[in-house]
Formats: C-alpha cells, sequence, structure tokens
C-alpha cells in the first residue's frame, strides 16, 4: 500500500511579473478573490484532500504569505472585544488550517529546482505539488482536482498530474503530454512523454499540464538529474518525463473551472464568479451586468 499523502508543496519564489505593480512589494499569491487571497483558496484545497503540512518554497519579500497562515492573536481579541466572534473565529481557524514550513529557493532555478528545495522536509514520502497561480476555489469542480488526484494514487501507486485541453496554439505556456490517443477518460491514463512548453507544431496533444501535481519519492531522485531545460532552467516536466519513460506517470483530466490569477481575464472572472455566489451582493452584480448587455 502506498503511504497516506500527507505533505504538499508550494512553490511560491516566483517574482509574479504578470501582476506588476501589485506584486512588487506584495507576493503575486496574495491576489484576492473578493477577500480571500489565491494561496488560501490552494492552501485550503491542500486541506480537503488530507494534507497536513504544507511547504512553501519562497524567497526574499514573500512573507505576508506565511504571515496569512499564522495565528494574530492580537487581532482576535480585538474582534471579540468588539463582539465580531464569527470573523475572530474565521481568523482563528485559519492560523490554525495546517502547519506551514517555508524553505528558501536561494536562486531562480525553475520549478524542478523550487521542489527539489523541499527535499530535506520531503524524506522519503510521497507528496503534492500545487501551483500557486492556478486556483481551483470550491465552487469549481466536486470532488475537486487535487482530491481526485490523491485519490487516484492511492490505487494507482504512481505520480499522476491533472491536465486539461488547450488551443494547440497556447503550447508554448504549458508543459504538454503525449498519450497516444486524442480523448482522455475519467480514468488515469499513462503517460508517454512530457515537453515543456513546445512550439505548436512540436506539441504531441492539445492536454496541458496544469498546476496540481502528486508525486512518488522518486520523482526528486530524476530532478536531482534533469540538467537546465526551457527557459535555462531546471524544468519539473523534464523530471516527469523520466517517470514517463518508465511508464510511472498518469494523466487525470480536470473538469470545471480554473483561473489563472496571472490572467487579466480569469482574474475579472473569478471576482464576478465569486460576487454571483454570494447572496448578498449577487442581485446587484447581476443587474450590473446586465445593464452592460443592453
Ligand atoms: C508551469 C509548468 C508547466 C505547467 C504550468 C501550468 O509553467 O512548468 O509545465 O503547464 O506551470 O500552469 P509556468 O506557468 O510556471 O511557466
Amino acid at each position: 500500500m502506498p503511504q497516506r499523502i500527507k505533505k504538499a508543496v508550494i512553490p511560491v519564489a516566483g517574482l509574479g511579473t504578470r501582476s506588476l505593480p501589485f506584486s512588487k512589494c506584495i507576493p503575486k499569491e496574495m491576489l484576492p478573490v473578493l477577500e480571500t487571497p489565491a494561496i488560501q483558496f490552494i492552501v485550503e484545497e491542500c486541506t480537503a484532500a488530507g494534507i497536513e503540512q504544507v511547504i512553501l518554497v519562497t524567497s526574499k519579500a514573500k512573507t505576508a504569505i506565511e504571515d496569512h497562515f499564522d495565528l494574530n492573536v492580537s487581532l482576535d481579541s480585538w474582534l471579540k472585544t468588539r463582539g465580531k466572534t464569527a470573523l475572530a473565529e474565521k481568523m482563528e481557524r485559519l492560523g490554525r488550517l495546517c502547519e506551514v514550513i517555508s524553505v528558501r529557493q536561494k536562486e531562480p532555478l525553475g520549478l524542478g529546482h523550487a521542489i527539489l528545495c523541499a527535499r530535506p522536509i520531503l524524506g522519503n514520502e510521497p507528496f503534492v505539488v500545487c501551483l500557486g497561480d492556478e486556483i481551483f476555489p470550491p465552487w469549481t469542480q466536486r470532488p475537486p482536482i487535487l482530491t481526485q488526484l490523491v485519490e487516484a494514487f492511492e490505487t494507482q501507486k504512481a505520480s499522476l498530474v491533472g491536465v486539461v485541453q488547450v488551443e494547440r496554439s497556447e503550447s508554448r505556456s504549458y508543459g504538454i503530454i503525449n498519450i497516444g490517443q486524442a480523448t482522455l477518460s475519467d480514468r488515469p491514463v499513462k503517460i508517454l512523454s512530457t515537453i515543456e512548453k513546445p512550439a505548436p507544431e512540436k506539441a504531441p496533444s492539445h492536454w496541458a499540464i496544469i498546476g496540481r501535481y502528486v508525486f512518488a519519492p522518486e520523482i526528486l531522485d530524476e530532478l536531482a538529474r534533469v540538467k537546465a531545460g526551457t527557459g535555462g532552467e531546471i524544468q519539473l516536466t523534464d523530471g516527469m518525463d523520466k517517470l514517463a519513460a518508465k511508464g510511472a506517470l498518469f494523466a487525470l483530466k480536470a473538469e470545471g473551472s480554473r483561473y489563472d490569477m496571472g490572467n487579466p481575464f480569469y482574474f475579472v472572472k473569478a471576482q464576478i464568479d465569486a460576487a454571483l455566489r454570494r447572496p448578498e451582493i449577487a442581485p446587484q452584480i447581476q443587474a450590473y451586468l446586465e445593464s452592460l448587455c443592453r
């Protein structure tokens, strides 16, 4: 039986150039949907999948993320003395959501390198990786793709990655998988190879890797051997390609909405979708949207 997955790695060291000037002083992972930062959706997605320990791979100027998951005793007691008990309890639950540990990625050497920075804490356990740009809020898919990947790992006993269909013209933005077939069912499918950000004419399929992965610990040995690839960086996709070559990597199709918070369209869509699910503002937002279409 494979071990139950308890650890998640969330790389958050990136500069977030797509979100400047916001991300000049504030981590891009703190971009909110209404009042909830993206990183909170991701950590909640992790705890819903049974994760107990989140390892942030971080860099300078990212301490706001660690503070967000800490207790703020003076804020909680201030809220309580003013009778805002429900809000105080909500803040306390956030501070106790799970254990959050940080390790530094001292040089920007790529996603594969970021995962390797967490190796001393990961030990020889399977783990999940969630990328901080993409969120799958609770309304998007039941059960969430991360939970499905964790459950599939328990039966499949091999590493898995969530994938979505993209236009071939978008291949330069993603890791693309080769599965030797055009369609995917609802079950995990063996991946034959993976390639990071290929030109459209070199893309082996329409299926793109999204930022949700479950790995057996052997990925760490593969990553330690990977040489700098696309963009001069140590690419996670190149380590995954080695697993695929051994028949030890599977893809699972993700359904529902995914929001790339660094993309202005998805950022705005996330606000609208969240607001339309909030009873106290939904009618006002809906009336406003309808007025734009008249
Ligand atoms: C990373 C990965 C890529 C994956 C993508 C998903 O790229 O390297 O394989 O498809 O995330 O968002 P990035 O977006 O960090 O350039």
